[in-house]
């Protein structure tokens, strides 16, 4: 059988081999709350490469230490942090997948010891920091760092870039109007929360041509906040911006009760995929190939992407191909000892 999932997907000028992609996942876990690039990062990576995922998109990795998530993010906020990075893409790379990286700020959800910013002065929930409301210097600031951060990605060896829009973190804030209390141009009505967004992706391509990705978080769950129908025109005119992939996730700007089930954001991907005539990648609780296929049969999404299970197997892909009945490469160091899986 050819399969969809081991099909090569074209995005924008890079080649996937398949379309199996490694959700970006924040490991937490650098050593001296400085940022870096550990050799943990780089076997990680290298790992699920070598288990030929397609495309690897490394973790929320912060444009400004503010922007942080917690003091264990990785950075990207001077050149000092081109080397580290380096290792990752050309791990990634020399192991035959495409090297992604996800560029953040969190805004109000950051644990950060210093004064955090956001759209608005309203802390997440009540244990939270209340955030000072970003001037119109620090959106630009914001937006420039996000610039500078593609540079600096680009300088080692990045494929593609993708920016974090989802999970309430600072891009997500200024879309939902839940965080974003603004009055001036960048809150009120939906091109004016989308403003942020606009910009930085103007930003980011002024430096960057290649592949470039947004992740949002399709919709919020709750009758005040972000809707489908509002991710459907964020879609579009990203779409518009040349943005060439929306990888749809949920949730994460305010508590919501949110039924999680195998499969559950594959609607809001399908709609986005329809609805903005754009590619979307879904994740959220897909487990194996039969399931990941019928996902792409259905025209639902363009990319799978695997957050846990790629924590629990690197070898994911091959699993998948066994049980679809799908050829599959290996590392050509394997090759001797290589036979296809259908032919066990
Ligand atoms: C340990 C861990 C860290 C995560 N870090 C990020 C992150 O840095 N950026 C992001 O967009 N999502 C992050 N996520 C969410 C995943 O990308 C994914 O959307 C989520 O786990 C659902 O997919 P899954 O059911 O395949 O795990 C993280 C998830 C986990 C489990």
């Amino acid at each position: 059988m050819k399969t969809k999932l081991f099909e090569p997907f074209q995005l924008g000028s890079v080649t996937l081999k398949n379309r199996i992609v490694m959700a970006p996942m924040d490991m937490f876990c650098v050593e001296k709350e400085d940022g870096f690039v550990t050799d943990f990062h780089v076997h990680h990576y290298a790992a699920r490469a070598m288990g030929q995922v397609g495309m690897i998109i490394v973790e929320a990795t912060a444009v400004t230490p503010i922007g942080r998530i917690s003091l264990n993010d990785l950075g990207v906020w001077s050149d000092d942090y081109i080397e580290g990075l380096t290792r990752i893409a050309k791990a990634i790379k020399d192991n035959g997948s495409v090297a992604a990286i996800q560029l953040n700020h969190a805004g109000r959800k950051s644990t950060v010891k210093e004064d955090i910013i956001a759209p608005s002065a309203v802390p997440f929930d009540e244990n939270s920091k209340v955030p000072a409301e970003m001037t119109v210097e620090q959106i630009k600031e914001t937006i420039q760092a996000f610039q500078d951060a593609a540079v600096r990605v680009k300088k080692a060896g990045f494929d593609v870039i993708q920016l974090h829009g989802a999970h309430g973190y600072l891009i997500s804030q200024f879309l939902s109007p839940l965080a974003n209390k603004r009055e001036d141009e960048y809150g009120g009505t939906l091109e004016n929360r989308f403003r942020f967004l606009r910009e930085s992706i103007e930003a980011v391509k002024v430096v960057w041509n290649g592949p470039l990705m947004v992740r949002v978080s399709a919709t919020d769950y709750l009758p005040e906040g972000a809707t489908i129908e509002d991710h459907i025109q964020y879609a579009k005119w990203m779409k518009e911006l040349g943005v060439d992939l929306v990888d749809v996730s949920s949730g994460g700007v305010a508590l919501a009760k949110i039924d999680v089930f195998p499969g559950y954001q594959v609607p809001l991907s399908e709609q986005i995929k329809h609805g903005a005539n754009v590619p979307t990648g879904t994740v959220g609780f897909i487990t194996n190939g039969t399931q990941a296929e019928e996902i792409l049969q259905k025209d639902q999404a363009d990319l799978i992407c695997l957050g846990r299970e790629l924590l629990r197997d690197p070898y994911w892909a091959y699993r998948a191909a066994l049980e679809l009945g799908e050829e599959i490469e290996a590392p050509y160091q394997y090759k001797r000892g290589w036979v296809y899986p259908k032919k066990r």
